[in-house]
């Protein structure tokens, strides 16, 4: 069998031909580095990644993200192996919210539902009612019933939904995504002194006052297709400068200005040779308790059916 120990260069090649042999599948997030995304089969955001872990017919399911992410494909595919390359990639927001915070919530908050963003553990989703996504989550918290909702881990994606949904009582819990939240208006002010005639193009976990100078809000696959058919070449992108890579490959003609501290350090971890090893290996699979997934699967799939 081929070393991943460095004796050896890792090719595109090597990587598909691996990959065929095991009748695996290689989802990869907007944000992950350039030589991940090549390699992958699919590249997308949250719900475009959880609708194609819903949906493959390989054996293994290689997720390269974050934990939650390498989770939700899990709680869909129980019998299927899915492997984190880096399985210590965490989530800082996911990470904030504990599934006894809920309960507690919902102890205070007897009458509500609870929306749960898909960046959570499985615990936590499994004492949710629904999920959503950056992308959904107007429509996920319109579908309930409740007026009340607590809203979970994202206080400004909860903040975000509220504000375009009057008529509910949102109860937001206060975690927040340290790239997102960390972009401030007078950074976004001095991209616009600097590039008058740019777009700025943010992703609902920035805070609500970037959100209010906005020209477009959306989950980064919104994002990148709000790019690829506008007419204008020059965009101010909140969100983490992982999108770089995707946004020059649909727009190549265009310039790009990030704010100078976005980024993610987790996501980036993953790299072509821990692939290689998880494929090689099997090294990374994600386990779950069967119950906690079973339960966790309900939110999911409701979210997974709004549309
Ligand atoms: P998207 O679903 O928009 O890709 O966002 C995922 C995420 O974790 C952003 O920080």
């Amino acid at each position: 069998m081929e070393s991943y120990n460095g004796a050896m260069e890792i090719t595109l090649e090597s990587i598909q031909q691996l990959k065929k042999e095991k009748n695996a599948v290689i989802l990869a997030h907007n944000y992950t580095l350039p030589e991940v995304q090549d390699v992958a089969d699919y590249v997308g955001d949250s719900l475009g990644l959880s609708r194609k872990a819903a949906e493959t017919e390989a054996e293994i399911i290689i997720f390269c993200g974050v934990s939650f992410m390498g989770e939700t494909a899990k709680i869909l595919n129980p019998d299927k192996k899915v492997l984190l390359p880096e399985p210590r990639a965490g989530c800082s927001m996911a990470s904030m919210c504990t599934a006894a915070q809920v309960r507690e919530m919902r102890r205070i908050y007897p009458d509500a539902a609870v929306v749960a963003y898909v960046n959570t553990t499985a615990d936590v989703k499994a004492e949710s009612d629904i999920c959503c996504t950056s992308s959904n989550s107007i429509k996920a918290t319109a579908s309930l019933e409740e007026e009340d909702i607590i809203f979970i881990p994202d206080m400004n994606l909860a903040a975000y939904t509220a504000n375009k949904l009057p008529e509910k009582n949102i109860i937001p819990f206060h975690g927040y995504c340290s790239a997102h939240h960390g972009i401030t208006t007078w950074q976004i002010e001095d991209l616009r002194t600097l590039h008058p005639g740019a777009d700025i193009v943010s992703h609902p976990e920035c805070t609500f006052d970037v959100l209010a100078m906005s020209d477009f809000i959306g989950s980064t696959e919104k994002m990148i297709d709000f790019v690829r058919v506008s007419d204008n070449n020059e965009f101010i992108i909140a969100t983490e400068v992982g999108m770089l890579y995707r946004l020059r490959k649909v727009r190549p003609d265009a310039k790009f200005y990030f704010p100078p501290n976005a980024l993610c350090q987790t996501i980036k971890m993953t790299n072509l040779r821990l692939v290689y090893r998880s494929l090689v290996d099997g090294n990374g699979e994600v386990i779950l308790d069967p119950e906690i997934s079973r339960r966790a699967r309900i939110p999911v799939e409701r979210m997974l059916s709004l549309d």
